[in-house]
């Protein structure tokens, strides 16, 4: 009898770690038997980004993708990461869609569904679990794992609970920084399973380097399932290698019974297909990054906060950023750090330091959190910073999606005037993605072309200067132009493509605070406004931020248009 069961994230959490989520399905589908004949406990396939970045850069329908792996692998439970009420996507989405999306997943050959919330705020995970439920399927309640004086075993105890209430099948540790150290996976492990009774996975990354050695001592304490990925998709910010960690288990009471020369075969058509992604691979995921220790966040934010400081010419801030992203975490009341609120914090850190002032600027998304539009932090907020985003507002305290009325019949009747409808998945993909969707489904999207290593790669590569001075870079996911200057410093000026030249001075003149989009412009000439407006809404860094007008006055020109680029410090009006 083996003691440890494995599930394997190739498919899913590796490469969405290690090369931006783009590992095609062609990849995936010549292995599938082979890896279906394993003996894996489950197959990690789906969810998670793999959804968004199918449609937005593949040109892949990921419904597809699911139908023909569940062909493929009959054998081996197909598992999917759901991020509760916001499923796939970046926002909550009403409870219509939540249901349908679950039930539509386990049609196309989900078994197992593992659930979490950025915030362990079980009222997101509810609608999801239970219709999960519902299905026949086995449901993971995840805990998603972090360290802050709030966090301590009983209360990952409490939830777990609570998970266990719901009916969950299994809970799942989800220590997405690779924070956990072997004494206290040790200690939670046995905890849980003392006190809940469910079956428990630990699910690490490797970037700080333990996760091999807390691997081991949750097998001590009683662990059920451990998350590995295939060696050439492992380590750095990715899971610990699959053949390491049964080779390392054999012979002890945790052996998992896997073999490991049919381990090899896959592991080495994997080193095939690493091939063709090394020009997307980022050397810095893929190294041991003690410092994760120190700040505790997680390598796909660091990665992410490298671009947004070069979108805002301010990498010379870095260090600033890493030490205000502290304090800005305890403000908002120590939220663990994953999507969405890797990006809340991040961002808001980035905004506090660039402005010189905290709370200057509260980007949309830092407002709705402190609102409590995403759910009850994990201890309460900043009293200043609540007073200031509330003002004579109160926060919501109901269950988020309470407040989000039913989308799924406006949504399908929309995805049919635009005749993008051939399944009803496709409606589903339409609510969850409206604007990158319609190009998709028309037809009208193509494959992002893979780059090839030489001239490409993530932060942290050294352009060959003097032979190339312009190429395309990618920085976690996203593509930048690079132009690397002639002085062959190695340096690199990281510029929108499209910035719009707006003037420099002049009178009353209202400028955008940081480099980013004319997303919204909320007055037009002629019209009078008072010292505190809104007169614009710009969209940097993936946040919406409102620009008010620093004095009273009468518009007398407008510079940009919506949609506009602009750089830091552009006059976006004139207002006297
Ligand atoms: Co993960």
């Amino acid at each position: 009898m083996t003691q440890v069961a494995i599930t394997d994230t190739t498919l899913r959490d590796a490469h969405q770690s290690l090369v931006a989520t783009r590992m095609r399905t062609r990849d995936m589908l010549p292995i599938a038997e082979k890896l279906d004949s394993v003996g894996f406990f489950s197959l990690e396939v789906w969810g998670g980004a793999t959804f968004d970045v199918c449609i937005r850069f593949l040109n892949e329908d990921p419904w597809d993708r699911l139908r023909s792996l569940a062909a493929e692998i009959r054998d081996t439970p197909l598992q999917m990461l759901l991020r509760g009420q916001n499923l796939v996507g970046y926002r909550h989405y009403p409870d219509d869609l939540v249901v349908k999306f679950v039930e539509k997943s386990a049609e196309n050959g989900i078994e197992i569904f593992r659930v979490f919330d950025a915030l362990n705020d079980i009222r997101n995970m509810e609608v999801s679990i239970r219709t999960a439920k519902k299905t026949g399927a086995h449901v993971q309640g995840a805990i998603s794992y972090t360290i802050s004086p709030v966090h301590t075993i009983e209360t990952f105890v409490k939830f777990a609970t609570e998970l266990a209430s719901l009916d969950c099948d299994s809970i799942c540790i989800k220590d997405m920084a690779g924070l956990i150290s072997p004494h206290a996976a040790y200690d939670l492990i046995k905890t849980l399973k003392d006190e809940v009774g469910l079956p428990v996975d630990l699910h690490s990354h490797s970037t700080s380097g333990m996760a091999p050695m807390s691997y081991m001592a949750a097998c001590k304490a009683g662990v059920d399932i451990l998350d590995t990925a295939f060696s050439p998709f492992a380590g750095g910010t990715s899971q610990p290698p699959t053949e390491t960690v049964v080779a390392g288990l054999d012979g002890t009471p945790y052996n998992t019974g896997l073999d490991l020369a049919l381990l090899t075969e896959i592991k080495e058509y994997f080193d095939g297909v690493k091939e063709k992604y090394m020009g997307i691979l980022d050397p810095v995921s893929e190294k041991i990054d003690t410092s994760v220790l120190i700040h505790q966040i997680p390598g796909g934010m660091l990665s992410n906060l490298v671009s947004q400081l070069k979108e805002q010419n301010a990498m010379d801030r870095y260090g600033d950023v890493l030490r205000e992203m502290p304090k800005v975490r305890e403000d908002l009341g120590y939220p663990p750090l994953v999507t969405p609120t890797s990006q809340i914090v991040g961002t808001q850190a980035v905004m506090n330091v660039l402005m010189g002032e905290r709370y200057k600027v509260i980007p949309k998304e830092v407002r709705d959190y402190v609102r409590g539009i995403y759910g009850r932090p994990p201890a309460p907020i900043n009293k200043q910073l609540l007073a200031k985003v509330l003002g004579d507002d109160v926060a919501v305290t109901c269950r988020p999606a309470d407040l989000l009325p039913p989308e799924l019949e406006m949504r399908t009747r929309e995805a049919e005037k635009l005749g993008i409808v051939r399944k009803e998945e496709d409606i589903l993909t339409y609510a969850l993605y409206p604007q990158i969707a319609p190009k998709f489904l028309m037809g009208e999207a193509e494959e992002e072309k893979l780059q090839p290593a030489v001239a490409t790669g993530g932060s942290g590569v050294h352009a060959p200067a003097g032979i190339f001075n312009k190429f395309k870079v990618v920085v976690d996911g996203e593509t930048f132009v690079v132009e690397v200057e002639p002085t062959g410093t190695g340096e690199m000026a990281v510029a929108a493509d499209d910035a719009n030249p707006a003037p420099t001075s002049v009178e009353g003149g209202i400028t955008s605070n940081m480099q980013g989009m004319v997303l919204g412009l909320k007055v037009t000439k002629g019209d009078a406004v008072e010292e505190g407006d809104v007169v614009a809404v710009i969209e940097a860094m993936k946040m919406e931020t409102n620009i008010h007008s620093p004095h009273s006055g009468i518009v007398r020109e407008i510079f940009v248009s919506e949609g506009a680029t602009v750089g830091a410090g552009a006059n976006l009006m004139s207002v006297y």
